[in-house]
């Protein structure tokens, strides 16, 4: 497996997304089967491994450090701080305060079974913060040595730059696929020109490119594409006009369309994809395109072809909230994820 850098992290070229393995994407594996492709995940060469403690409200977290307990220190974990209190973290000052945020990692830090955090990362940046401060108790965290690096979930340029002064930032996680690529105008340039890594979450837009998703039939219960609207049965079927420019890539270069879609993202080097995947033919297959690589032409003609595509929906943390009030989710709107 290739590597890559996330500022002076060093991943696999392709990181293992481990939400779906508890929440998001209908029925769940049961646990021991999701240890067991987590260290599948592993032995496959992936050393990149992301949660959250809002997943499932930290149940998977608890997942995450019970199956990479066997090789903790040959891995790099990240793992996510969310800016709303969650159950036992009531406190007068607040989740962002210094006392908030300590309480939050050593919350994590136990249920991940680990003394140190590789990548912490602020799971979304409030527009009432300011991201200095935050900043500031990451890098009092990094001195210490409880965790090693730290990142922004979907900040704004000004917030990234504003927490970037303070205490360098070693990636931001995003999400970027073919479908979603409105951070290409400021802050992928930003961050590659200043030396961030991007992790780029939901990079095969929640399955829809690899071509494998039908219909909107196939997502029950607390399924999140039950209420993201690029998942809507009139929307999926505007979409496949993106999905013919993928499959036609993907004939001409004998892989998958969702080879292609995670190359497109990898195009260029410091972008980590970290697609979610629960059974060992997607882990083959995903981390199987570290060797599957666009050319310059081929890269240039699918953007100078999507140039005249349009997306029809997205995904948003609205969207989602809405997941605890249809018929069939057992979500409740206080604990959706993002
Ligand atoms: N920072 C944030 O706010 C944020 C938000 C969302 C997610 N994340 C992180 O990013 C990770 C990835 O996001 P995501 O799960 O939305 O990624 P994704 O890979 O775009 O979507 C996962 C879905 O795609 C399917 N899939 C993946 N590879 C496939 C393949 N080769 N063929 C067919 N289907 C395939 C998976 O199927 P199976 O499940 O059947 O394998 C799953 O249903 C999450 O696990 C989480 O760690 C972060």
């Amino acid at each position: 497996m290739k590597t890559r850098k996330l500022g002076s992290l060093e991943v696999s070229a392709i990181g293992l997304g481990c939400m779906g393995f508890t929440h998001g994407y209908g029925a769940c594996p049961s646990e021991e089967e999701s240890v067991r492709l987590i260290r599948k995940a592993y032995e496959e060469g992936c050393i990149f491994f992301d949660t959250a403690e809002i997943y499932s409200c930290y149940k998977n977290e608890e997942l995450v450090g019970k199956a990479i307990k066997p090789f903790r220190d040959k891995v790099v974990i990240s793992t996510k701080f969310t800016p709303a209190t969650l159950p036992g973290q009531e406190r007068p000052e607040g989740k962002l305060s210094r006392a908030g945020i300590r309480q939050a990692v050593e919350g994590s830090l136990r249920r991940l079974q680990t003394d140190y955090i590789d990548l912490y990362t602020e799971h979304r940046v409030p527009t009432e913060n300011d991201p200095a401060e935050v900043a500031y108790w990451m890098g009092e965290l990094i001195r210490e040595g409880k965790i090693r690096a730290w990142g922004q979930s979907e900040p704004t340029l000004e917030q990234l730059k504003a927490a970037h002064a303070v205490t360098p930032i070693t990636a931001v996680q995003s999400e970027y696929s073919l479908m979603e690529r409105k951070w290409e105008a400021d802050i992928i340039p930003f961050c590659r020109e200043n030396g961030i890594g991007f992790v780029a979450y939901s990079p095969m837009a929640g399955g829809f490119l690899s071509g494998k998703y039908l219909s909107a039939d196939e997502f029950k219960g607390d399924d999140v594409r039950r209420v993201i609207t690029r998942y809507s049965e009139e929307n999926m079927r505007a979409n496949q006009v993106l999905l013919d420019l993928i499959n036609r890539y993907a004939e001409e270069k004998h892989c998958t369309a969702a080879q292609i879609s995670l190359a497109w993202v990898m195009y260029s080097g410091h972008i980590v994809p970290i697609p979610g995947m629960r059974s060992d033919t997607r882990i083959l297959e995903n981390l199987g395109v570290a060797e599957v690589t666009l050319t310059d032409a081929e890269y240039a003609a699918m953007n100078e072809a999507l140039g005249h595509i349009t997306i029809h929906g997205n995904r948003t943390d609205e969207d989602i909230a809405k997941l605890g009030t249809i018929e069939g989710s057992q979500q409740k709107v206080a604990k959706v994820e993002r």
